[in-house]
């Protein structure tokens, strides 16, 4: 075996890096979770989700991957021949789309190009078009990962607000919780969806639903089957601090530490850094001369950047340069965009030295790789940091 010198870069977007002092958080003695320390840990939990992203509704935890989330919100308040409308923003829409096609659910599926954000005059004009109001939700990623798009949910709200439609809002925040500007509240989102490995800079298996009280009603009627996912028992064991079944205790230790984290960094900081990181990688890639996915200046993700590889490059093989000569993971191209694009993530616990070792390893890799670029890219990366 030879040995990998120095730490590996996980620069890919989520799971993302999980700080130290969370891991070993999550290194300590499993405890009961039918016990005093476990209610006590669930109560600082959910007190501490409310003070930092004011939610002010309940918080439901499953030991689950993202994919779980979107399929607790779904089934929760909806049923079978419900109709859906969602837009084709990208690889995780595509997913999301499929759970709810599999749930029996009938989806409108508003096509996209994967480079542009959901357009509110668009939603503003289906739901106008749907006067018997049909649609029972308006299914939104807010930030798709896979092509590195931020939709304006507070648009998609209005939009929503001008149509006079009552259809619940479903918001996929999986890798913008704790890394973009979220207002669940301000936006009246219905039903908030996240997982733990992205902006909460934890490993994954946490599964997030933040329900409203317009979601739980729905939820009453709904008829798809709930079962494992089911948001009412978890809301009533959750006030007394415990769960219906076994939460995922070392990862709630995890998860007490990150959310200590960025409380003291305090969130705004926390959206700083992360828009800072975004600018400078853009602007290194503009420097490099290369395109990213997205085309529209307003709507850049500062999670993660897809870049574009010109005709005749495999983006895979110059991830792989980045992986063998400098231990640098960046995300793989998903969906239509594989092979065509690689990823940089910068979300979670990066620092600037993180991103500026990632981008150095990029430009290397694009270089060796033969991928007609400017170099430089990292200077004016640089330069943009040290200017704030
Ligand atoms: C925007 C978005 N939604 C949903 C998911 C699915 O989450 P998971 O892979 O944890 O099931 C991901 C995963 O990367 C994501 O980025």
């Amino acid at each position: 075996m030879t040995r990998t010198i120095g730490r590996h870069f996980l620069q890919v977007p989520g799971p993302s890096n999980v700080p130290e002092s969370v891991l070993l958080a999550i290194a300590k003695s499993t405890i009961d979770h039918r016990g005093p320390e476990f209610q006590e840990l669930t109560k600082s939990i959910l007190q501490k989700f409310d003070q930092i992203f004011d939610f002010s509704d309940p918080v439901v935890l499953y030991p689950s991957s993202g994919t779980g989330a979107w399929t607790a919100a779904l089934s929760n308040c909806l049923s079978p021949g419900d109709k859906v409308l969602a837009f084709e923003t990208g690889h995780f829409a595509v997913l999301w789309k499929n759970i709810a096609t599999d749930l029996g659910l009938d989806i409108e599926f508003e096509e996209g190009d994967w480079g542009a954000a959901i357009d509110p005059d668009r939603v503003e004009t289906l739901l106008r078009q749907d006067k018997e109001h049909g649609i029972k939700a308006v299914c939104v990623v807010h930030n798709e990962t896979s092509t590195g798009v931020e939709t304006n949910v507070g648009s998609v709200r209005e939009a929503m607000d001008a149509a006079q439609h009552p259809a619940l809002l479903l918001v996929d925040a999986v890798s913008s919780l704790g890394s973009l500007p979220y207002k669940h509240k301000e936006w009246r989102v219905d039903v908030t969806i996240s997982g733990s490995q992205k902006g909460l800079m934890l490993p994954p298996g946490i599964g997030i639903n933040v329900v409203s009280d317009k979601a739980r009603e729905f939820a009453q009627n709904g008829k798809l089957p709930k079962a494992y996912w089911d948001w009412e028992p978890m809301i009533k064991s959750n006030k007394d601090g415990f769960y219906p079944y076994t939460p995922p205790t070392n990862l709630m230790f995890g998860l007490e530490q990150a959310l200590n984290l960025i409380q003291s960094e305090t969130i705004e900081e926390v959206y700083r850094r992360h828009q800072r990181h975004g600018a400078a990688t853009r602007a290194a890639v503009q420097a490099w001369g290369l395109e990213t996915v997205c085309r529209q200046t307003d709507h850049h993700s500062n999670v993660t950047t897809a870049l574009m590889m010109p005709d005749g490059i495999n983006a895979d093989e110059i991830r792989k340069i980045a992986l063998d000569r400098f231990n640098v993971s960046l995300g793989t191209g998903l969906g239509q965009l594989s092979q065509r694009a690689f990823r940089i993530g910068h979300l979670g616990d990066c620092n600037d030295l993180m991103l500026t070792g990632t981008l150095t390893g990029v430009e290397m890799a694009l270089d060796i790789g033969n991928v007609p670029i400017q170099s430089g890219g990292v200077s004016v990366a640089m330069n943009k940091l040290k200017s704030g």
